[in-house]
């Protein structure tokens, strides 16, 4: 065991590494793989300091006691890779707004598409759905009457705070955000600040959730972002979440992942659908071919 002096890095010894990856994958998941002793050093630095920690395996012990949710609470915002930005990926937006949502208010006159956005992170995911739900509208290319309800949620709940608040700064909104856009949806509150305006807010609720837990109690859905988080899990963990997934999605319902995920051979559960550039994945009924 390796005692830290409150200098640079955080010495990570072979063993403390094994019993910090091991400790991560059942609290969230996250497959960390060999070889990433600097990214955990960085990472877990301010809270060796702040509660004066002597060592990893001293972190990697208390955060495994049942009082001590907190700390581990901690560890799993400073583990989590948050980078997210505005319309991502740009084609999942136009795709929901111009094609999916038109269709879904011809089936279901008058009635609120249920969409979430499964991790989340600091809101510009579901706020984009918001935009895009509310642009179609303005446009009339979604019929009046038909909206969206969207759920937000991710494990860290630093970036539901900050996603619940909804405030960002210029070079936030600069990733991903035309001009008309950010004079459309936000309100500037200080030199450096602008607000996400109530109308797009509305329709987004947060809540903390891990993906290894159960969805039974959120329902049905239409719509599932799940998008660049999967990556971070093992083969196994997500197969398991696609699986899940597909078991909340309304049939024919439409799941999105990120431009470097696929459906790891769910063939019998998903088709894919071509949305260029990209594609999405609609929900089979199951048994069909
Ligand atoms: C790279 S961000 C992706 C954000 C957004 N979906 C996008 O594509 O821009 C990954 C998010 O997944 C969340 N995450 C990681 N493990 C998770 C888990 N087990 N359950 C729920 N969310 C998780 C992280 O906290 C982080 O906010």
């Amino acid at each position: 065991m390796s005692q830290y002096e409150g200098d640079d890095a955080v010495p990570v010894s072979a063993s403390e590494y094994q019993a910090f990856v091991a400790f991560l994958r059942t609290a969230c998941g996250i497959d960390l793989g060999a070889n990433k002793q600097y990214l955990v050093s960085t990472r877990i630095r301010r809270i060796m300091l702040e509660h004066r920690l002597q060592s990893l395996t001293e972190l990697t012990q208390l955060v495994q006691q049942d009082s001590q949710r907190l700390l581990r609470q901690k560890v799993i915002d400073a583990m989590t890779t948050n980078e997210t930005f505005w319309f991502r990926d740009g084609y999942p937006f136009e795709y929901l707004s111009k094609t999916f949502l038109p269709e879904f208010a011809k089936q279901k006159p008058g009635e609120k598409a249920r969409i979430w956005s499964a991790a989340c992170s600091t809101g510009q995911e579901p706020y984009s759905i918001s935009m895009a739900v509310e642009e179609g509208l303005r446009a009339s290319i979604v019929a009046r009457g038909c909206d969206a309800d969207i759920l937000a949620t991710d494990v860290s709940t630093s970036v539901l705070d900050a996603a619940r608040e909804g405030i960002y700064d210029r070079l936030s909104l600069l990733r991903g955000l035309s001009l008309q856009r950010s004079s459309d949806f936000f309100v500037q509150i200080s030199a450096d600040s602008w607000r996400i305006k109530d109308s797009v807010r509305d329709r987004v609720r947060f809540r903390p959730l891990n993906l290894q837990e159960s969805f039974y109690l959120l329902g049905k859905f239409d719509v599932v972002f799940c998008r660049n988080v999967l990556i971070y899990f093992s083969q196994d963990l997500k197969t398991e979440i696609l699986r899940k997934i597909h078991g909340v999605l309304n049939p024919g319902g439409i799941l999105f992942l990120g431009a470097s995920e696929t459906i790891s051979g769910l063939n019998d559960l998903f088709e894919m659908v071509r949305c260029n550039p990209g594609v999405a994945y609609r929900a089979k009924l199951k048994g069909s071919p």
